[in-house]
């Protein structure tokens, strides 16, 4: 029988996973500690109603300051604990440590399907980057020994409204690169969900179990834009760059320039056709098979975004 864990700790749950992540949690009978930089800030899927009937808690604690993680884990006494990569955060063990110094026996860490499946977190290349952070993270839990669900999710669907397209006036307007490549469009409330569900309902009692997650619609970033275009009513002026001017545009609206480089030269190594189908196939069936939810297409996401 696999493990069940009724009090369990969410750092994070104001990020658009976290808080689905939390809901589901708290949806599947667990008491949910919300372990936050700032108690103060609305959680978007957890209404105050909800917040009052003792089901959740806040705490305050940030995962870049051990001493503060290893006191909320400890205060809630749960066993069980979700919790983020923290961008510009050399080394994120310190703080796994103190999950696990605060009486944690089990983490749910939202990693990234960039670590492809061929591939160990050690042979990750330090090129590789958005791969190479993430594995970081999960050598750090190997070497902590605490047990874990690692959650590869692939391409959101908020990058294209995030990366490419500018909403200020019309008509709107997207600049995207010259590729093609198809996307797999995974929604970020599907991740939450099974983040969620894996970490109140344990999916084995093995160390470490790897839960890869893709959305059901391939699409490239043209044919996601010409979506949104359809479904938000709002005319799309596309602007397509090569090169260096993408990598320009990239930084210009908040990318750092080695990610941006990044996003030039190697992204499309991600795309959904540079894995096996059967791979990618089994990844969008991890949706339903773990939380029992279907998988949300990216019609579905535009449709609500923009009703
Ligand atoms: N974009 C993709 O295609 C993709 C693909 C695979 C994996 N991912 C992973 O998914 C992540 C984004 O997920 P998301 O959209 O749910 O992010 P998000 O909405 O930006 O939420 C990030 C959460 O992390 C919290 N946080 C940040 N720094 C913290 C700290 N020092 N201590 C405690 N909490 C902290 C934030 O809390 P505050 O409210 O305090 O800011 C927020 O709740 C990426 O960073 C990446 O690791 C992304």
């Amino acid at each position: 029988m696999t493990t069940k864990y009724d009090n369990v700790i969410v750092f994070g749950p104001t990020g658009a996973v976290g808080s689905d992540v939390a809901l589901e949690a708290s949806k599947r009978g667990a008491k949910v500690w919300l372990a936050m930089r700032d108690p103060s800030k609305s959680i978007s899927t957890i209404t105050q109603e909800q917040e009052s009937n003792g089901s959740f808690e806040r705490i305050k604690a940030d995962l870049s300051d051990p001493e503060s993680v290893k006191q909320a884990v400890q205060k809630s006494g749960a066993k069980a604990a979700f919790f983020y990569m923290v961008h510009g955060l050399p080394d994120m063990k310190p703080s796994i440590q103190a999950i696990n110094d605060g009486g944690a026996e089990y983490v749910v860490f939202l990693s990234s399907y960039t670590i492809h499946p061929d591939l160990k977190p050690r042979e990750v290349k330090p090129d590789q980057v958005i791969a190479h952070f993430h594995a970081k993270v999960e050598i750090a839990v190997e070497e902590v020994g605490i047990a874990s669900t690692m959650l590869r999710p692939g391409f959101f669907s908020t990058n294209v409204l995030d990366q490419n397209l500018d909403r200020s006036k019309e008509p709107w307007r997207a600049t995207i690169s010259e590729s093609d490549a198809k996307w797999d469009c995974i929604c970020q409330v599907d991740i939450g969900r099974v983040g969620g569900a894996v970490l109140v309902d344990r999916p084995s009692n093995d160390h470490k179990e790897i839960v890869y997650l893709t959305g059901p619609q391939h699409l490239s970033r043209a044919e996601m834009l010409a979506i949104v275009e359809a479904k938000s009513g709002h005319k799309i002026d596309i602007n397509r760059l090569a090169g260096v001017e993408y990598r320009d545009y990239l930084v210009s609206v908040g990318l750092p320039k080695f990610l941006a480089d990044f996003f030039v030269k190697d992204e499309a190594s991600y795309a959904v056709t540079s894995y096996s189908q059967a791979h990618i196939k089994q990844a969008t069936d991890n949706i339903k098979k773990y939380s029992g939810y279907e998988p949300t297409t990216f019609e579905e996401f535009v449709a609500k975004k923009f009703s």
